[in-house]
Formats: C-alpha cells, sequence, structure tokens
C-alpha cells in the first residue's frame, strides 16, 4: 500500500475530495455516506442536485448491500464484467442517502478495475461516489493533468495513475425495472451484455431514470464542435481550412493549422478521444471538424460521445 492511498483514504474519510484514476476516466471521489463531503462534491462540479452520482466500490458483494434487491441479472453481469466498465442501476437499500442519488429509488453501483482505484477502495472500506472529474458538462479527464486543469484547488487531493486504458465513461444498465435496459453505452457493448444475459438488452423509454450523461450536450469542448461524414470533410475544409482544427483518421491537409489524426480501431479511437478534444479546444480554432466514424455497433459509444460532443 502506497502512502499516497493511505493519505488518499484518510482525505476522504474527513469528508474530503479525492481525484483517482479508473480505467474509464478520472474520478472524483467523496464518502458516498456522507451528506457534507457529496454535498461539497455536487458544489465542485456544478452538477444539478437531482442528478445521482455513481458509487464505487471494491467487490459485488459489498456493492450489493446497496441494493434492496439484486436481481439475477445483476449476479450475472456482476460475475461477467466486474470489476471493469459497467455500472449497475439497482433499487437502493434503505439505508442509502437519497442525496447520492438525486432523490431516485435506484442507485448506481460500479466496481472499477483499476489497481490504484481498487488500492484506495479496499484502503477508504466504504463507497465512494466518484463522478467523473470535470465541471458538469464538460469533457471527461483522462490524466491527471487534466483534472488539476479543471478543478485546480477545489480537489484536495489527486492520485496520479497515468492515462485511463478505456477512456470513455462506463456502459449503464438499469436493472430495476424488470428488464435490462441501457442508458449510456461505454466501454462494455451491448453484444457483451448479451452474451453474458441470454437476452436482448432495451433502449430507455420515457420513464427510464434520468443520465446526465445523456443530455445532448454533454461531454462538450467549448469550441463549437460539428461531426461530419468522411465524404463531406474535404468540402467542409475547402470552406473553413483555415478556421477549422480537424479530427480524421487521414493523414493531415495542408490547408488545416492544426489536425489530430485518430486510430481506425474503435477501442484505441476511445482511449484517445477526450484528450483529443482537449488539445483541439486549446488550439484557438473558431470550429473542431470531426470526421464522423462508421455508424455500426463496434462504433456506438465512440459515436454516442461524439455526438453530444457536436450539439450545442
Ligand atoms: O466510467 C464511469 O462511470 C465514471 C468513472 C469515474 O467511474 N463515472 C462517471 O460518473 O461517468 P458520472 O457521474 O459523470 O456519470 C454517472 C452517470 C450519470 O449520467 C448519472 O445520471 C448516472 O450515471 N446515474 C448514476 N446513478 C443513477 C441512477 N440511480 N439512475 C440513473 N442514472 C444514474
Ligand atoms: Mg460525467
Amino acid at each position: 500500500m502506497s502512502e499516497a492511498v493511505r493519505r488518499a483514504a484518510a482525505e476522504l474519510r474527513r469528508g474530503r475530495l479525492v481525484a483517482f484514476p479508473t480505467e474509464t476516466v478520472y474520478g472524483l471521489g467523496a464518502d458516498a455516506s456522507s451528506r457534507e463531503a457529496i454535498a461539497r462534491l455536487y458544489e465542485v462540479k456544478g452538477r444539478p442536485g437531482d442528478h445521482p452520482v455513481i458509487v464505487h466500490f471494491t467487490d459485488a458483494a459489498t456493492a450489493f448491500k446497496w441494493a434492496s434487491e439484486v436481481p439475477e441479472a445483476a449476479h450475472k453481469l456482476a460475475a461477467g464484467f466486474w470489476p471493469g466498465p459497467l455500472t449497475l442501476i439497482l433499487e437502493r437499500a434503505s439505508t442509502v442517502g437519497d442525496f447520492v442519488t438525486g432523490g431516485q429509488d435506484t442507485v448506481g453501483l460500479r466496481v472499477p478495475v483499476h489497481p490504484l482505484a481498487l488500492e484506495l477502495l479496499a484502503e477508504f472500506g466504504g463507497g465512494l461516489a466518484a463522478p467523473s472529474a470535470n465541471r458538469f458538462g464538460r469533457v471527461s479527464p483522462t490524466t491527471a493533468q487534466h483534472v488539476r486543469e479543471d478543478l485546480g484547488d477545489d480537489v484536495d487531493m489527486v492520485l496520479d495513475g497515468g492515462p485511463c486504458g478505456v477512456g470513455i465513461e462506463s456502459t449503464i444498465v438499469d436493472l430495476s425495472r424488470g428488464k435490462a435496459v441501457l442508458l449510456r453505452p461505454g466501454g462494455i457493448s451491448t453484444a457483451q451484455l448479451e452474451s453474458v444475459l441470454g437476452e436482448p438488452v432495451g433502449t430507455p423509454d420515457s420513464a427510464a431514470p434520468r443520465v446526465s450523461g445523456s443530455l445532448a450536450a454533454h461531454y462538450a469542448p467549448r469550441t463549437p464542435a460539428r461531426l461530419v461524414a468522411a465524404a463531406g470533410i474535404e468540402s467542409e475544409i475547402a470552406r473553413q481550412g483555415a478556421e477549422a482544427a480537424v479530427l480524421a483518421f487521414g493523414a493531415p491537409d495542408a490547408r488545416v493549422d492544426f489536425w489530430v489524426r485518430m486510430p481506425r480501431d474503435p477501442v484505441q479511437y476511445a482511449q484517445k478521444l477526450y484528450a483529443a478534444l482537449r488539445e483541439l479546444d486549446s488550439s484557438g480554432a473558431k470550429v473542431l471538424l470531426i470526421e464522423s466514424p462508421p455508424d455500426t455497433p463496434v462504433w456506438r459509444a465512440v459515436l454516442d460521445r461524439l455526438r453530444r460532443a457536436a450539439r450545442d
């Protein structure tokens, strides 16, 4: 156990905020059983009080103590994907404070796989609320440096575990209303979920729980961004090359000053995405042109984030 982890756990017990790495993105951690700590978390994030946060645990048995009922599907998904980039929405136990659930009757539970996160959770002992460690609505941080840039002195401590491996947020599955419903695509694909569940995973209807990450303009850079089909990139560059920064698969075009080339593999793309959006955002360009990946299942989670980044 490193000295930094011991200190981080001690800070958390005193109600302080500690950012820590997970395999998806960096989380802003706070004691999920402390109303005061969570109030400060919401204040620093700038997050509305009715938006729930995900609570993180060291293992499934500990996590499920926070649920009033654990359906068979939850046991299956936990066995298949925990620790890992999956969040389960279950009915909350009566002991769970409504301050972490945004006043809803359900709670979001996750067991991350990042070794530093697991070490911290084990040393802390309880549940850690940890939304992505950025201000509300902005691009999630995938390095400790991103966290410091975003939150400055508002975060009491940052545990540095290097760049995150997955790079986009966890998959969220609602199991609180009978059948499994995908609330947010992420690190685990629908096909993976369905193969473990042995049944189809639905998409949300209007009665599904609220997910702030599903607000249209979430995960957004400050510079206006446009998602452009591969075939349209050339003419957009001809139109506004000098004004634009480009995120694309191909080699740089001489008419564009700021160009980030992305991998053609969706897993590698996701890993680089948020750092790339931050880079583009600080380039001084007037508009960000993003070449759209193909609309196929393997690109679903990435496309979801790109579509939100490109909304205003
Ligand atoms: O990968 C992740 O999930 C990262 C890392 C740090 O673990 N965390 C993360 O947290 O993305 P956050 O708070 O930025 O996003 C959590 C999402 C929100 O969209 C929230 O609305 C949803 O989870 N959520 C949490 N609890 C919920 C609940 N009880 N019902 C419905 N949605 C819930
Ligand atoms: Mg977030």
